[in-house]
């Protein structure tokens, strides 16, 4: 029975990475979440998943180190002390540095510092911590492997080369994010546990909602930007599509085919979008 733990299924990806992984009936998922009773509520009113008795919802704000020890202590109950594949999907997606260069946040100094601080806090530290609590549980599992949920802006080569200006803070903390990966790669590959970063694509859950009226008129210069890099783009994915692409990517990866620690998008390579 493989068993899947991911943080942030609440909603957007996560929430699909639920769905899918415990279609599988053989499966064993638990998700992390910062607030248990609303996620078990929306899974309880989720006619797909309501039946399903391999869903266990766990709480654990990512950031918090005592609750994530605590969640790797309850799931160890669940699947008698192994873990196949971690999946650190949680995130936090800053709507202040969305549509701006580093340059003109620099205008809001204080939010500037707390936004930044705050993904390192998430996107970051809280997955260093994920990967080393759970860590017993994967040496133990059968398929070990280690995913984080990056983004193609973490990618230095396409920001220079298309000069993508936008999310720059955001686009700092997947950078680091993928250096944890490659970092605990470079430690544990030898214990046959696989490492990956994948980037799910664009996929629409509303991170473009909300923005204010300066910062709508400059989504179009962003979307321009991406076309310029791949005129043949038609737009966000669906949830769906961009997990299921996703899970494509987990399950071809292996330390064998040279993967460990790579950075990769949902097609497997470094083509973005
Ligand atoms: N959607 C895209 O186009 C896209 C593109 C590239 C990369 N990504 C990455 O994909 C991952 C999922 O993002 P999404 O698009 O599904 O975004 P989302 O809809 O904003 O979901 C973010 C998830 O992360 C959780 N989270 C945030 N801070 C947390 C914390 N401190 N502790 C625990 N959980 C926390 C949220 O939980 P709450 O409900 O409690 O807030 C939520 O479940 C992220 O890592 C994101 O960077 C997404």
């Amino acid at each position: 029975m493989p068993s899947y733990v991911i943080t942030g299924v609440s909603r957007g990806l996560g929430y699909e990475f639920l769905r899918q992984y415990s279609s599988e009936p053989e499966s064993l998922v638990i998700g992390l979440v910062r607030n248990k009773a609303e996620t078990d509520k929306k899974v309880s009113e989720d006619p797909d998943l309501k039946t399903r008795s391999n869903i266990h919802i766990l709480q654990a704000d990512i950031t918090d180190y005592n609750a994530l020890k605590q969640a790797a202590a309850d799931t160890a109950k669940f699947t008698g002390g192994s873990v196949d594949c971690l999946i650190a999907n949680a995130g936090y997606v800053p709507k202040f540095d969305a549509v701006d260069g580093i340059g003109d946040l620099g205008d809001s100094p204080e939010e500037l510092t707390k936004t930044m601080r705050d993904l390192f806090e998430i996107n970051v530290l809280g997955n260093i911590h994920f990967f080393n609590l759970f860590m017993p549980l994967i040496l133990k599992g059968e398929v070990k492997k280690v995913i984080t949920i990056t983004s193609g802006y973490g990618d230095i080569e396409i920001t220079k080369n298309f000069d993508l200006e936008a999310s720059p803070l955001y686009s700092v903390s997947k950078a680091a994010a993928n250096m944890v990966i490659a970092k605990f790669s470079a430690q544990y590959k030898k214990d046959g546990i696989l490492f990956l970063s994948v980037c799910p694509g664009v996929a629409e859950v509303g991170h473009f909602s909300g923005l204010t009226e300066r910062q709508q008129q400059r989504v179009g210069a962003v979307a321009a930007k991406f076309m310029e890099y791949a005129p043949h783009w038609k737009g966000p994915q669906t949830p769906e599509q961009s997990v299921a692409a996703v899970r494509s990517v987990i399950a071809n990866a292996s330390i064998e085919k040279g993967n460990g620690g790579d950075y990769v998008s949902h097609f497997g390579n470094k083509q973005w979008l």
